[in-house]
């Protein structure tokens, strides 16, 4: 079926001096929406390309379904692919859009326009079969790239910020709709993006990259909730996790010599991590806010304190610039995480309301 391994994969473009992929181990299931989320440059699209058979493989193995297909041409390789641009042929109508593939590999027409038909109806798109791309909204089109892969129904489809291109409203009803499609057609999905709002939104699991590496590939819920690494808790969450000095000594967390906590971690210093929709009003940590930013019923301060500046997300706005505040920053959930080159997460403690 459509399962995806990859097994060991390196990358290195000859032009660039170290390797791009660095060793990547990830099997996605068959069924599975997987999302490929990170920071611009960390290998995404090239990871994907490598899927699809646009790029070399310089070491390890692809595998789709029980097939090894790391030497196999494109076409032979049952996936269909989305791009941001849509790559519609723009002198094409949209029926012969979609049929291109199809008639590439001699699929006879009468064929063809049953599923184009069946397809262009539960896109939404049936009434512009006989228009030209240019004549389509930019969700219209996006509609129409699906349905051409669609119809050739992929064992796997791979895209590639196909989002990217549609103004802020369209991109959440079209993450939607991409939701509900993959449910009702279950093919297996790779999905990549460097939003992380649109990961969370929409994968199964996801994978999270930074500089070739996968740094850790869990669903939403337990990234958000235990992120393996200072990176992954910082990329994943809007606005970012707080990261604070601090020291463990005796078994008990410092913050600017106020004791926070006891843990059971080894002495030494520690990046201190709290999501802003954690920190609470109370007993812990001074400081004086700094400026708020209103957000209809929600405001996010910045609060400077002894221990460096706090962001906090408040359910409406308890709090106005200069105040002065005490931050309970350990009454939820938060972290410890090693300052060394990993940064791993050690401890999280609390409990967290996701
Ligand atoms: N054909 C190529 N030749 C040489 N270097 C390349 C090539 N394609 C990509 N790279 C380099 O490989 C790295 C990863 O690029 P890639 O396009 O995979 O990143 P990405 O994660 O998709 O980023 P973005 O979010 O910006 O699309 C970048 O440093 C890029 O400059
Ligand atoms: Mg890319």
């Amino acid at each position: 079926m459509g399962r995806v391994l990859l097994d060991n994969v390196y990358k290195k473009y000859p032009t660039q001096p170290d390797y791009t992929i660095k060793g990547i181990n990830l099997e996605i299931k068959d069924g599975e929406f997987m999302v490929l989320v990170g920071p611009s440059g960390c290998g995404k699209t090239t990871t994907l390309r490598m899927i699809a058979g646009l790029e070399d493989v310089t070491e390890g193995r692809i595998y789709i379904g029980d097939r090894d297909v790391t030497e196999l041409h494109p076409k032979d390789r049952n996936i269909a692919m989305v791009f941001q641009n849509y790559a519609l042929y723009p002198h094409m109508t949209v029926y012969d859009n979609m049929a291109f593939g199809l008639r590439l590999r001699g699929v006879d027409e009468e064929t063809i326009r049953k599923k184009i038909e069946a397809t262009a109806k539960m896109l939404g798109i049936y009434e512009y079969l006989n228009k030209k791309p240019r004549e389509l909204s930019g969700g219209q089109r996006q509609r129409v790239a699906v349905g051409r892969a669609i119809v050739r129904e992929p064992e796997v489809f791979l895209m590639d910020e196909p989002l990217s291109n549609l103004d802020a409203k369209l991109r959440v009803q079209m993450r939607a709709e991409l939701v509900k499609l993959h449910r009702r057609i279950g093919a297996t999905t790779v999905y990549v993006t460097h939003d992380q709002v649109e990961a969370m939104t929409m994968g199964d699991r996801i994978a999270v990259f930074n500089l070739g590496v996968i740094q850790q590939v869990a669903s939403p819920e337990e990234v958000y909730n235990k992120p393996a690494n200072k990176f992954v808790a910082g990329f994943i969450g809007s606005p970012a996790m707080n990261f604070l000095d601090a020291k463990v000594e005796g078994g008990r967390v410092y913050l600017a010599g106020v004791e926070l906590a006891r843990v059971n971690v080894d002495d030494g210093e520690y990046w201190f991590g709290v999501r802003p929709e954690h920190v609470k009003l109370g007993k812990g940590v001074k400081g004086k806010v700094d400026i708020v930013e209103l957000l209809g019923g929600e405001s996010i301060a910045h609060i400077d304190t002894d221990a460096g500046r706090v962001v906090v997300k408040f359910m409406g706005v308890p709090v106005s610039a200069s105040q002065n505040v005490e931050l309970n920053l350990t009454g939820n959930r938060w972290y410890l995480f090693r300052k060394d080159e990993d940064e791993k997460c050690v401890f999280f403690g609390g409990k967290s309301e996701v």
